[in-house]
């Protein structure tokens, strides 16, 4: 099981989480029992808005996280 968690707070809102959000729920359709997907409202890195959006799967953090670069990196857990 790979659990992703995402922040939805205002800053990472503001520069594309919810695009990263729909795209992981998507994938977890396609994947219920291996995808765990957690809404966190801060991950208290914005304080340097640069690093927004920002999204941990398992236990990596990812920074400046872009849509492509989280799935790849989820698919290589599920596979
Ligand atoms: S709003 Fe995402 S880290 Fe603060």
């Amino acid at each position: 099981m790979v659990k992703v968690e995402i922040c939805v707070g205002s800053h990472c809102s503001l520069v594309g989480a919810l695009n990263i959000l729909e795209t992981l729920e998507e994938l977890q359709e396609e994947y219920p029992d291996q995808l765990k997907i957690e809404r966190v409202e801060c991950m208290d890195r914005c304080g340097d808005i640069k690093n927004a959006p920002v999204v941990k799967v398992d236990d990596d953090l990812i920074t400046s996280a872009q849509t492509q670069m989280v799935i790849s990196k989820v698919m290589e857990r599920i596979k």
